[in-house]
């Protein structure tokens, strides 16, 4: 790689990081319709349909039918233990559209033990249930109706336009007109079959056992009011099953209204994310009334005029189309099947079309970009990645998102994803203080000049490197021993640190080696990984394990002691066998970066220094696992004193024979100049 390059590594305030998906637990769901176009994973009945401009429509506004919609796949509502009901949230907008005044009956969000639900009969009860199992503990449903109809008040219904909480029956347990909060208090009330769209927040919080539901007209509160118009203390648990299904029911009877849902988010374990209410698809209104004759003149005084707007305004729709499917998503089936899914034009917006000036960096695998989501203005990095594996792309992302449970405070967290076309896209959480590397060696100014880089204005303190040091061993140790499964990075190096606003370590680009891996010819071992971080065995073997990553570590910490890079990019010194040498001498001290001016705890950065060699030698298993590690860094064991200093196989490596690997393009540095060095 060139020093253009390995600077801009340096740069790469975010690069990297698949850590971590983070934040959801495995079973956690996740998912947002804005319209129903793409709606494959939804399973429709009875009436239900989606029209081609992505409503979907629950019925029509014929007598006695009925609608589902439901997710297709069950959602875990109830924790493995059988005893914390799972909190969650969604989003939806809905639209009731009568033919004349009065219509019925209204809608519900229902969350039940089957798709099918028990008993449930058009002309009443919403669809939900029937006559003979109402009240019924062991129908399992649970819902939020939308009820534009008053049935003599045998149902608890406070009037013909409201909303209520069912379980197992549609007698409320609570219920109140629709209606919403402003924020000084007022109250407005709300017509549900007004054929305008309205904006229905449901959100469980599990521990807390409360239900709230708040309700808002799109057009004149686009956001959630904060006061819920129903906040219901109710234990949903005697309610669910472990797997429970999520969707919308709708009847109608001798009432007719449509009744639409125009976009739906929902989410486990979570707020759902926002709906984009400026792509609500459109519903069909009443037919409207036949112009009068005087409007007919005006029309054809008008026409002329308007012809040449329309031709223009064509062109421009033609043009806007072209941009639209330009940047549209074509998924592939497989696709639907993995949560956290960012569409290809919000990625696209949020980063200004990858504009050159949001490019926060570029490396080894692919362009880092700064980006704003629109909805919720959280700041993010994009990492773009060109795959040149066409089969690894969809093991990949199953990874992605299974490793989308893991979160720990030391690994960088995954929002997200998206694929588009052989490109993949990742979203992570924005580091504000860069990475390691651009801390100790000056960020970009290293690439550019062949000089060293000049130091940083404020080189970090001993005590900062020593806690990014901790932090990042800690994150190992979880990826070593604490996930359900062995997880090795791979890529431990300090571009790969990355610095959180408290100056926290966070481990970044893990498992995208893998997705090289993936995609390499079967035949070909290819190596992944960075010169000087790699452990002599992962040359030969190409096999990656926690000892390599353990290999790579001892680098990170020879480097951040001594403010030196593993190989100098400039006299191609190699720092291990430096470091060596100092320690031969006995004077392992005066090894630790000039910069600091002597100012660290002297006992300390010799056991840095030390427990640096004891990670790096050659042969794997003398090396310590990460948990020793933590353990000698935090002073509860000694390191052993053993012969680290001796020179080792690791020097007797002949890299000459690695010209036949394939090296990734984020080796730092090329193996001609490190075979210079040596
Ligand atoms: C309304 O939906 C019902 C049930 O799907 C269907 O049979 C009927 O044709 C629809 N009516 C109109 C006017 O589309
Ligand atoms: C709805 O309106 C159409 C004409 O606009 C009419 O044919 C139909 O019978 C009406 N349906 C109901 C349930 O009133
Ligand atoms: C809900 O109301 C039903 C009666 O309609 C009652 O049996 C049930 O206990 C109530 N549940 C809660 C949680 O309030
Ligand atoms: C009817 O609703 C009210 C509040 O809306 C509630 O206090 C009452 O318990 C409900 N009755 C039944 C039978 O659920
Ligand atoms: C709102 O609805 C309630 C219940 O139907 C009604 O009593 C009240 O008068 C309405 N308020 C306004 C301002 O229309
Ligand atoms: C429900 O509403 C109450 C009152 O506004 C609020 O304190 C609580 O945090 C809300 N809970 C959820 C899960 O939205």
């Amino acid at each position: 790689m060139s020093p253009a390059s390995i600077a801009v590594l340096g740069h790469l305030a975010v690069l990297s990081l698949l850590a971590h998906c983070l934040l959801l637990s495995s079973a956690d769901v996740d998912f947002l319709y804005n319209g129903f176009h793409n709606a494959a994973d939804l399973s429709l009945d009875g009436s239900a349909t989606v029209l081609r401009g992505g409503a979907l429509q629950l019925t029509n506004d014929s007598n006695n039918i009925m609608g589902h919609a439901f997710f297709n796949s069950p959602v875990q509502m109830v924790r493995d233990n059988n005893a914390d009901v799972v909190s969650f949230s969604t989003v939806f907008v809905f639209d009731i559209v009568t033919n004349g005044s009065g219509g019925g009956h209204g809608l519900a969000f229902v969350v039940a033990a089957s798709k099918v639900l028990p008993g449930a009969t058009a002309e009443q009860y919403l669809g939900l249930l029937g006559k003979n199992n109402m009240g019924d503990p062991s129908n399992h449903v649970f819902a939020v109706e939308f009820d534009t109809v008053q049935a003599n008040g045998l149902l608890n219904e406070t009037n013909g336009n409201h909303v209520g909480v069912d379980l197992n029956s549609l007698v409320s347990n609570v219920s109140e007109p629709a209606a919403y909060f402003t924020d000084d208090g007022g109250e407005r009330n709300v017509t549900l079959e007004s054929a305008q769209p309205i904006q229905a927040w449901v959100d469980y919080d599990g521990s807390a056992k409360i239900l709230n539901v708040t309700i808002a007209p799109v057009t004149s509160v686009p956001t959630r009011p904060r006061r819920p118009l129903i906040s219901h203390a109710v234990d949903l648990l005697p309610n669910l099953k472990q797997e429970m299904y999520v969707g919308f029911s709708s009847s109608t009877g001798k009432l007719a209204s449509s009744h639409y849902v125009l976009a739906w988010s929902f989410r486990t374990g979570g707020a759902a994310r926002p709906i984009d209410l400026s792509r609500l698809p459109r519903v069909p209104k009443k037919p409207a009334p036949p112009p009068s004759a005087s409007v007919v003149i005006k029309i054809v005084a008008l026409s002329c005029a308007a012809t040449v707007t329309v031709i223009v305004a064509a062109i421009g729709v033609a043009l806007w189309l072209r941009r639209r499917a330009a940047l549209a998503d074509t998924l592939e089936e497989w696709e639907l099947d993995h949560p956290h899914r960012f569409p290809y034009r919000e990625l696209y917006m949020a980063t200004k079309g990858f504009k050159n000036s949001e490019l926060l960096g570029a490396g080894g695998f692919g362009q880092v970009y700064r980006g704003v989501l629109r909805r919720s203005r959280d700041v993010v990095a994009v990492k773009r990645i060109s795959s040149n594996g066409k089969q690894g792309m969809r093991e990949f992302v199953a990874e992605v998102s299974s490793l989308g449970q893991m979160r720990h405070r030391n690994l960088v967290e995954l929002r997200g994803w998206c694929k588009r076309g052989q490109d993949l896209l990742l979203v992570y959480e924005f580091m504000p203080n860069g990475s390691l590397d651009a801390l100790l060696f000056g960020g970009a100014a290293a690439g550019k000049s062949p000089s060293p880089a000049p130091a940083p204005a404020t080189p970090l303190t001993w005590e900062q490197r020593v806690r990014i040091l901790r932090g990042v061993a800690s994150g190992l140790v979880y990826l070593h021993e604490e996930w359900e499964h062995v997880v090795v990075h791979r890529d431990v190096k300090a571009s790969n640190v990355l610095l959180g606003a408290d100056m926290g370590a966070r481990l970044g680009d893990f498992g995208l080696a893998r997705l090289y891996e993936h995609g390499g010819d079967p035949a070909t071992t290819r190596v992944v990984g960075t010169l000087g971080y790699m452990a002599p065995e992962l040359t030969v073997t190409g096999k990656a394990t926690t000892a390599t990553d353990v290999f790579a570590y001892g680098a990170l910490l020879l480097e951040a002691a001594t403010g030196r890079r593993p190989i100098d990019p400039v006299t191609g010194v190699n720092l291990l066998r430096w470091v060596r040498e100092h320690g031969v001498r006995g004077e392992l001290v005066h090894a630790v970066d000039e910069r600091l001016d002597g100012r660290c705890d002297k006992e300390e950065a010799r056991l840095v220094l030390w427990l640096g060699l004891t990670c790096s030698q050659a042969r794997p298993e003398a090396r310590p696992s990460m948990r020793q590690v933590c353990q000698y860094l935090d002073g509860e064991e000694d390191v052993p004193e053993e012969a680290v200093l001796v020179f080792s196989d690791v020097d007797s490596v002949d890299f000459g024979s690695l010209t036949s690997l394939t090296w990734s393009s984020c080796a730092t540095m090329s193996v001609g100049s490190l075979h210079g060095g040596r």
